[in-house]
C-alpha cells in the first residue's frame, strides 16, 4: 500500500505559530523525508464556507494568503500537490454518499461540532451544511486514500469520525477506502501553542497570533508584551512556570544551539527555567531570547514568503496545476466507490445483459 498524506486548513485568515508547530512544520519534514509517495495539502475553502456562507470574500481573500504561507515554510510544490477542496467535485459528491452511513446523534456528539457549536451560538439553529463538515472531511481524506493525516489535537474527532465512515463503508459494499491515522506534534507545548496572552489557543478573533507573516518589529512587540508570570514582579522574585506563555513557547521552539548562540550563561532551557524559579531572572531578558529563537525560525520563512509574492500569477498557476492532479486522483477514488455502491450502471455489461435476459422470455 502506497503512503500518502492528506492535511489542509480552513482559508479564514493568514496561519499563525499554532499552525505552524501543531502541523505546518511537520508537513514540510515528512514531504523532505521522503517516505511518502503522494502528499496533498488541501485549501479547505468549502468547508470553511460551512461556517463562512455569507461571507464568501473573506474565504476568497485568504486563499492566497494561506498558499503563501504554505510555501514559505517550505511546502515544494514540485514534492506536494497544493490544490483548493472546492474545485475537487468528486469530494462533494462522495460527502453525499457517506451522509446514509452517520446518524444525527453521531454528529452530535462529535466534540469539536459541539465546541464550535457554541462558540458560534448555533444552539438555536444549526446550518446543515456546517452540521455535516466531519462528513465532508471524510471524504477529504478518502478520496485520497490518505494513510496519515498530520493535523493538530483538535481534529482526532474528525479522524475517528472518518475511521468509522471507513469501517461503515468497507462493511456495508465490500473494502473499498482505507483507514488513515493521525499524526500528532510530539512536542506537547506544540498540541496547542496558547496565545500571546496566555489563552488557551492562538485565534484570530482573540487577537493574540503571531503570523508567519508578521515583520520582524510585529515579532517583537507581540513577544515583550507576551503574558508571564503575573506574581513575578521584581526580578529578585521567584517566578513561576505553570501557565507562563514565554516558557511554553521556549519548550516549543528552542534548542540548546540556541543557547550556545544567544544566551551562554546558559547550557539549556532547563537551566533557564531553574533560575527563573530560583528568582534573579527578569522577564524582559527571557523575551529577547525567545524574540531570537522565533526569528531564526520566521526568517527564512519571511525570505521565502518574498519571493513567492514577486510571482502570484505563478502561485495561483501552482494551485491550478495541484487542483488538476488532486482530481484525478479523487476521481479514481470517486469510480471504485461507486462501483462498490453498484451505481455504475453504464459501466456494468453484466447488469444489462441480465435486463436484457429478463425481459427477452
Ligand atoms: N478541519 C481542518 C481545519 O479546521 C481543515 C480540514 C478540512 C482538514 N479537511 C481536512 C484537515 C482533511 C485534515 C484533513 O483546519
Amino acid at each position: 500500500m502506497e503512503n500518502i498524506i492528506l492535511t489542509g486548513d480552513r482559508p479564514t485568515g493568514r496561519l499563525h505559530l499554532g499552525h505552524y508547530v501543531g502541523s505546518l512544520k511537520r508537513r514540510v519534514e515528512l514531504q523532505n523525508s521522503g517516505q511518502y509517495d503522494k502528499i496533498f495539502i488541501m485549501i479547505a475553502d468549502a468547508q470553511a464556507l460551512t461556517d463562512n456562507f455569507d461571507n464568501p470574500e473573506k474565504v476568497r481573500q485568504n486563499i492566497i494568503e494561506v498558499a503563501l504561507d504554505y510555501l514559505s515554510v517550505g511546502l515544494d510544490p514540485a514534492k506536494s500537490t497544493l490544490f483548493i477542496q472546492s474545485q475537487i467535485p468528486e469530494l462533494t459528491e462522495l460527502t453525499f454518499y457517506y451522509m446514509n452511513l452517520v446518524t444525527v446523534s453521531r454528529l452530535q456528539r462529535n466534540p469539536t461540532v459541539k465546541s464550535e457549536i457554541q462558540l458560534r451560538n448555533f444552539e438555536a439553529s444549526i446550518p446543515v451544511g456546517f452540521f455535516c463538515y466531519p462528513i465532508s472531511q471524510a471524504s477529504d481524506i478518502t478520496a485520497f486514500k490518505a494513510t496519515c493525516v498530520p493535523v493538530g489535537e483538535d481534529q482526532l474527532p474528525m479522524l475517528e469520525q472518518t475511521n468509522e465512515i471507513v469501517r461503515k463503508f468497507n462493511s456495508v459494499y465490500g473494502e473499498t477506502l482505507v483507514e488513515p491515522k493521525i499524526l500528532l506534534p510530539d512536542n506537547k507545548a506544540c498540541l496547542r501553542l496558547p496565545g500571546t496572552d496566555g489563552k488557551a489557543k492562538m485565534s484570530k478573533s482573540l487577537g493574540n497570533c503571531i503570523y508567519l507573516s508578521d515583520t520582524p518589529k510585529e515579532v517583537k512587540q507581540k513577544v515583550m508584551s507576551m503574558y508571564t508570570d503575573p506574581l513575578h514582579l521584581k526580578v529578585e522574585d521567584p517566578g513561576h512556570l505553570e501557565g507562563n506563555t514565554v516558557f511554553t513557547y521556549l519548550d516549543a521552539f528552542s534548542k540548546p544551539e540556541h543557547f550556545a548562540e544567544y544566551l551562554p550563561d546558559y547550557q539549556n532551557l532547563d537551566e533557564l527555567k531553574e533560575h527563573y524559579q530560583r528568582g534573579g531572572l527578569g522577564d524582559v531578558k527571557v523575551k529577547k531570547f525567545l524574540n531570537k529563537v522565533l526569528e531564526e525560525e520566521l526568517s527564512p520563512i519571511r525570505a521565502r514568503r518574498a519571493e513567492y509574492e514577486k510571482d502570484i500569477e505563478g502561485v495561483y498557476r501552482i494551485l491550478q496545476a495541484g487542483c488538476e492532479a488532486a482530481r484525478a486522483k479523487a476521481s479514481e477514488t470517486l469510480e471504485e466507490v461507486k462501483n462498490a455502491m453498484k451505481i455504475n450502471y453504464f459501466e456494468d455489461s453484466a447488469l444489462i445483459a441480465e435486463h436484457v435476459n429478463k425481459y427477452s422470455k
